[in-house]
């Protein structure tokens, strides 16, 4: 995909940090993506994704899921925003919320999400916690195609990265999250040319 007209438009859906966000608009800065970020929504007022979005000049939305009355409604809202933004792919970095197929719908095979384990070992929210006492050596980072099930979709592509003896919590997720900046780009480029 090498036209600027086939430029793969991202909605980067965001709920804390956004470091994999930022990572992403580097990616495509650096021209290592060959993407553009139409807009970040943002479900949580506190996030710091807001902020880099500012910085970086990207449109962001925040649309709080507690002016919502139900989970269908959230994501029927946040679908429309991102259509709206005339976004084709759906990024989850850091997302935070379960989607119903109601989102889904709207963008068939194009919903990805980054999750920090070697999947299918650790899924759910506990994925790092959940590698360090099990006291296995290896865990890692995976970017796959959401699908209903909770972190069950096809995988894209993975990163191992080692567990060190004295290992803690934030030592290990640093060291993921470095190697989830490399691979979520890499990802995004597989998914978007359709080699993935
Ligand atoms: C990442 O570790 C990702 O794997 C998980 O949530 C974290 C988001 O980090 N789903 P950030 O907001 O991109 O900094």
């Amino acid at each position: 995909m090498s036209s600027h007209s086939q430029r793969a438009k991202l909605g980067v859906l965001a709920s804390g940090s956004g470091s994999n966000f930022e990572a992403i608009a580097a990616a495509i800065h650096d021209g290592r993506l060959n993407a553009t970020i139409s807009v970040l929504v943002c479900n949580n007022p506190d996030a710091l994704a807001i902020a880099r979005a500012q910085r970086l000049d990207i449109p962001a939305i925040l649309i709080n899921h507690r002016d919502y009355p139900s989970r269908q409604a959230f994501d029927q809202a946040v679908a429309q925003a991102l259509q709206a933004h005339k976004a084709d792919w759906i990024i989850m970095a850091g997302w935070m919320r379960i989607v119903t197929p109601t989102f889904l719908n709207h963008f068939p095979n194009r919903v990805l999400n980054i999750h920090p384990s070697l999947l299918p070992a650790f899924k759910g929210a506990h994925a790092i916690e959940d590698a360090l006492r099990a006291g296995v050596k290896h865990t890692g980072c995976t970017v796959h195609y959401v699908i209903p099930e909770l972190d069950a979709g096809p995988i894209i592509a993975q990163t191992q990265v080692p567990i060190l003896e004295d290992d803690d919590l934030s030592a290990l997720r640093a060291r993921i999250q470095a190697a989830e900046h490399a691979l979520y780009p890499h990802a995004i480029s597989l998914a978007t040319q359709g080699s993935a």
